[in-house]
């Protein structure tokens, strides 16, 4: 029978509502009596005794080293620890961290043991990391960071599997919403998760008992985290329209009072493709934490869900044209949606439900709820979305009942201090430089005159406590926080990210059309009818579908790296392709992989006859040759120099294919695994790079970087090949699958199994991002193939 749980979400959406109500009343009477003044003003004066320098004479002589902007975070970072802040700059966002996404206490002395713990660790890696990388992009944002990390945990699969959702989820984010926030949001919910999982550990766990939790409270992660993009935005978005907005707010709905997702049902609207994604995904998700509860959990998780979504739901019907809502109709809802989009995390997690934990959660939402509404005021404004703030600065002046959200902020940091977290010195610190930085960064973020234009108007009665913040806005120090600055730099990393890997994509395009342009054996008059043969079977397989990986990477190095003219290259590119396609023309006849398809149409010896494939193979790598020394502009020892360095390694190939070939049936060591997909496949992307570097001339301690970073990058490319050889798309591919079980082949795949494989590919995507760090060049290009390898489906 299929339950219904209708009847219990509403009774416990009403008792929730209640609580809400109240506490909003208690809030709402500190706001009127404004007793929350005189309180803040006695904290703010012990605590700015920690914030507040008087300008010391010494200082104007000893020219100290000047601050540097907080977003340069690597110079920022060792400022803090050479001016001998970095532990109060830890201190202030561990603690709160754990307050905010832990929900703790701090006058617990078990949580300051924690938290002493976290910072030390912090330190060491902030400290270590920014000095190893050299400025490049901060290694825990890298997909290589978070393979290695995961490696120390012994949970690659759990990683793997969570990098590919990010990525998948991030290219179908429709447009009309922001992919980065997405991913950040969702990075940031994981995150959150895998914190309360490693908090509640105990310190004596066996490692296999913590990879096996770390592992689930990713795939939780996860699955809570989708319902940010793709509930909670794409519904505030304007990508859906009205009617579809409906069929699919019924949708979720319904999942969470059923416990069942409904089925896809016809969608009449033009986003049939994308929300058959959504749907499937969530559905996935669902399915996945449903599984991983436990009676008790299931019941308050559900309850907990359902009173965040409704909540949202009421909040987002909302609309700015209205004058008519109540104090409590704006803020009821946002009390509830903020605090319950927290509680769901313990139930999530299969935790039980403390008192004193939910007793500060729900009243510490409302708090971040206001912090984030202020900063976004004046978008939600362009947006016409109601928030306390957006509907305080429409109505103010005709609403004189309305209350003020800028006061009711103050009222509930004052009751947090007091009544939540008992008066207690350290949560006193932490919030209230929170809310001075908050100021200073709108400040900041709108000018002068906009921020006094503002407080002008929210402080207008309360004048005195208003001058009080406002000098500690322009004289308070030590308020920064390194979750700030960690969610400035991810949002960079991500956009620059987008535009690098579009840049990457847009040039792979372009040089793959001018490649295949100049690719074909053009026939010459007079010449007897037989070479023609030869000629139109070469032209067979090089019309093929291609991808031309070889050398649109020597265009690119050749071209963009080492500004080679990208004419006097042709002969070059021709060359990397025409030997390629020899190799494959070998590779699949009945004396080798005996493959009946490449490149999407028959094999050249299915198409014509072995002998023939046989010969046009040789055909193709005298006219490399024959290419390669009409290489024009060059030195021609240069040219020597690279012909010489071409032929060993197409006779490394060709030992390469014959290990390959003798190899069959046996079982290979890693080694021995290494070594083979090195000689028959990473070889020729190290040529693709070596090449060009030789006619550049460049030095030899470059070429060695360049060197490693073609040995790893080109073998992960051969375990992505036996991974699709295992598990890809024919159609896709263009070449049969399953070619190498049905020939007895050792590969990655055959040796280490399926996850094997997966696993050695990505420690092999790691070694190749770090040889990338020792290359003195721009590295974007090769990053983004490298990423291309291991995702590729082709
Ligand atoms: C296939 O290479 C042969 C291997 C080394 C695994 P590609 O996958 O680059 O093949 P094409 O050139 O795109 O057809
Ligand atoms: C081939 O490896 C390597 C060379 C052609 C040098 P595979 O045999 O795995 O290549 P595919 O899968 O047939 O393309
Ligand atoms: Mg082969
Ligand atoms: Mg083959
Ligand atoms: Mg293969």
């Amino acid at each position: 029978m299929k339950y219904d749980m209708t009847d219990q979400a509403e009774r416990g959406y009403r008792a929730a509502e209640q609580k809400a109500a109240h506490y909003f009343a208690s809030l709402a009477a500190q706001v009127k009596d404004k007793i929350y003044a005189p309180a803040l003003t006695a904290d703010f004066e012990c605590w700015k005794q920690d914030h507040l320098h008087p300008p010391s004479w010494l200082s104007l002589w000893s020219r100290r080293k000047r601050k540097p902007e907080a977003s340069d975070d690597e110079k920022y970072i060792h400022w803090l620890n050479d001016a001998g802040k970095l532990d109060a700059y830890l201190e202030r966002s561990v603690s709160y961290m754990y307050m905010r996404d832990l929900g703790k206490a701090l006058d617990s002395s078990d949580t300051q043991i924690r938290i002493q713990r976290c910072m030390a660790g912090l330190k060491k890696h902030l400290l270590h990391s920014t000095a190893a990388n050299g400025g490049q992009q901060p290694e825990a944002m890298s997909l290589a960071g978070v393979y290695r990390w995961a490696q120390k945990e012994g949970i690659e699969d759990a990683a793997i599997w969570v990098i590919g959702k990010l990525r998948s989820v991030s290219a179908h984010i429709p447009e009309g919403m922001d992919a980065e926030q997405a991913q950040r949001k969702l990075i940031k919910i994981i995150a959150g998760v895998v914190l309360h999982v490693l908090e509640d550990m105990e310190d004596d766990i066996l490692p296999a008992e913590r990879a096996r939790r770390l592992d689930e409270a990713i795939r939780l992660g996860y699955s809570y985290g989708l319902t940010y993009p793709f509930i909670d935005d794409l519904l505030d978005s304007h990508v859906l329209r009205e009617r579809e907005k409906e069929q699919y707010s019924r949708m979720i709905r319904s999942a969470l009072l059923t416990g069942t997702v409904p089925e896809w049902e016809e969608w009449a609207g033009r986003d049939k493709e994308m929300l058959r994604f959504i749907h499937s995904e969530l559905r996935d998700a669902f399915e996945y934490i449903k599984e991983h509860q436990l009676p008790e959990t299931e019941r308050i998780f559900f309850e907990q869900s359902y009173v965040f979504f409704h909540s949202q739901d009421l909040d987002r019907a909302k609309e700015l044209s209205n004058p008519d809502y109540t104090n409590e109709e704006l803020y009821v809802p946002i009390i509830l949606k903020s605090s319950s989009s927290r509680l769901v995390v313990r139930p999530l997690i299969r935790a039980p439900e403390d008192e004193g934990f939910h007793h500060r959660t729900f009243c510490y939402g409302i708090y971040n709820q206001l912090a984030d509404d202020f900063a976004d005021m004046f978008d939600d404004m362009r947006d016409g979305a109601v928030t306390p703030y957006t509907y305080y600065l429409k109505y103010h002046g005709q609403r004189k009942d309305l209350i003020n959200p800028f006061e009711l902020y103050w009222a509930v940091i004052s009751h947090l201090i007091h009544n939540v977290y008992r008066s207690d010195a350290k949560s006193r610190e932490v919030i209230l430089a929170r809310a001075i930085n908050g100021l200073k960064r709108c400040k900041q973020r709108v000018g002068n005159e906009k921020y006094h234009e503002i407080m002008d108007l929210f402080t207008a009665g309360i004048p005195e406590f208003n001058r009080l913040i406002q000098h500690m806005v322009r004289k308070a120090d030590g308020v920064d926080f390194l979750d700030k600055l960690l969610r400035d730099q991810m949002v960079t990393a991500l956009k620059n990210e987008r535009k690098e890997k579009e840049r990457f994509f847009a040039t792979i395009k372009t040089v793959r059309r001018q490649i295949n342009e100049v690719l074909p054996i053009s026939k010459h008059h007079g010449n007897p009818a037989v070479q023609d043969t030869l000629i139109d079977a070469a032209n067979y397989s090089l019309e093929g579908d291609g991808k031309r990986l070889r050398p649109i990477l020597a265009w690119v190095m050749g071209v963009q790296e080492y500004g080679l003219k990208a004419s006097a290259l042709v002969p070059l590119l021709r060359s990397l392709e025409y030997m390629h396609t020899a190799s494959l023309i070998f590779d699949d006849l009945p004396s080798q992989d005996n493959a009946a398809t490449r490149r999407g149409r028959p094999t050249l010896h299915q198409a014509y006859n072995s002998a023939t494939a046989e010969l046009t193979g040789l055909f193709l790598i005298q006219k490399a040759i024959e290419e390669q020394a009409s290489l024009d502009g060059f030195d021609p020892n240069t040219v020597l120099a690279l012909m010489r360095y071409s032929s060993q390694k197409a006779a490394d190939i060709c030992t390469g294919q014959a290990m390959d070939l003798q190899s069959k049936g046996q079982a290979l060591t890693l080694e021995q695994m290494n070594a083979i997909c090195f000689y028959k496949t990473g070889i020729a992307f190290e040529a693709s790079i070596i090449m060009p570097a030789i006619l550049a001339r460049v030095n030899e301690a470059e070429m060695s970087a360049l060197k490693k970073f073609a040995y790893h990058a080109g073998i992960a490319f051969q375990i992505k090949d036996d991974l699709l050889d295992y598990e890809g798309d024919q159609q896709l591919l263009g070449k049969p699958v399953g070619k190498d079980a049905e020939n007895n082949t050792s590969t990655f795949v055959t040796i280490l199994g399926h996850e094997g494989a997966r696993k050695e590919m990505w420690e092999h995507y790691c070694l190749a991002s770090e040889a990338l760090r020792a290359i003195p060049r721009h590295i974007a290009f090769l990053k983004h193939l490298l990423n291309y390898l291991v995702h590729r489906d082709r």
